[in-house]
């Protein structure tokens, strides 16, 4: 309808929900995949160079983000056969960076009506009317919105950075932490920040294995190994 706006989802938001016809069967989304996390993301097309560098990259983790409970569901403006194609070749022909004979497993949503792509807001009609940019939603097991991160059309993405900022994520659900600036898996992590005059004090004073940098920031010790044996699946 002309004039439609859609509201563009935020952090903290329920992920809109849709149903799809994907390379992997009809989803029904985010509902099937409540309890695990997942990954949604946008490309602009298929048969492109930069997508398909990063669908190779992603099939080639898709079990180190299985290991940490988190299923990956691609989308562009692209029809069913276009995906199908897209990704019989990519398996068949393109060997890319140490990468070949990589098969895509995880569902990618044909997307020809844009319904889904408008309801995400991954059409930004200043990049692209007719191409989703490069969007990736994080959504936990309820559902909900964690973080939103969006690349223009010619940025291939970096993975190690999704995986990155899934562990921490996880890691600040499952130990009430927070993580600083280029964190992985094994830094000092942050303890919440005191929240009256009395807890700052007790704080400073405290003599749990804590270093503080001044009363509104702590950091602690925190192992990958601790980390990863509360995370990953079993
Ligand atoms: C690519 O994936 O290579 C691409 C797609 C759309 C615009 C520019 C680059």
């Amino acid at each position: 309808m002309e004039n439609e706006t859609t509201a563009m989802p935020r952090i903290g938001d329920k992920a809109p929900a849709f149903k799809a016809v994907t390379t992997q069967g009809t989803i029904n989304f985010p509902e099937q995949f409540a309890g695990d996390w997942v990954i949604l993301f946008s490309h602009p097309a298929d048969f492109t160079p930069v997508c398909t560098s990063e669908f190779m990259t992603f099939a080639m983790m898709e079990e180190k983000f299985a290991a940490a409970n988190c299923k990956l569901v691609g989308l562009s403006i692209d029809g069913l056969y276009s995906h199908i194609a897209w990704l019989r070749t990519i398996k068949e022909k393109i060997e890319y960076n140490g990468m070949k004979d990589v098969e895509v497993k995880f569902p990618l949503i044909e997307d020809i009506t844009m319904e889904v792509a408008n309801k995400y807001g991954m059409i930004q009609p200043g990049e692209s009317s007719t191409k989703a940019v490069r969007a990736v939603f994080f959504i936990d097991g309820k559902s909900t919105i964690r973080a939103i991160i969006y690349y223009p059309l010619s940025l291939g993405r970096n993975f190690d950075e999704l995986y990155r900022a899934l562990i921490a994520m996880q890691t600040a659900n499952a130990f009430s932490v927070a993580t600083p600036a280029d964190w992985n898996p094994g830094d000092d992590v942050i303890v919440p920040t005191a929240g009256s005059c009395g807890s700052a004090k007790e704080r400073m004073e405290s003599k749990e294995e804590m270093k503080c940098y001044d009363w509104f920031f702590c950091t602690k010790k925190l192992t990958k190994e601790t980390i990863m044996e509360k995370i990953l699946k079993k």
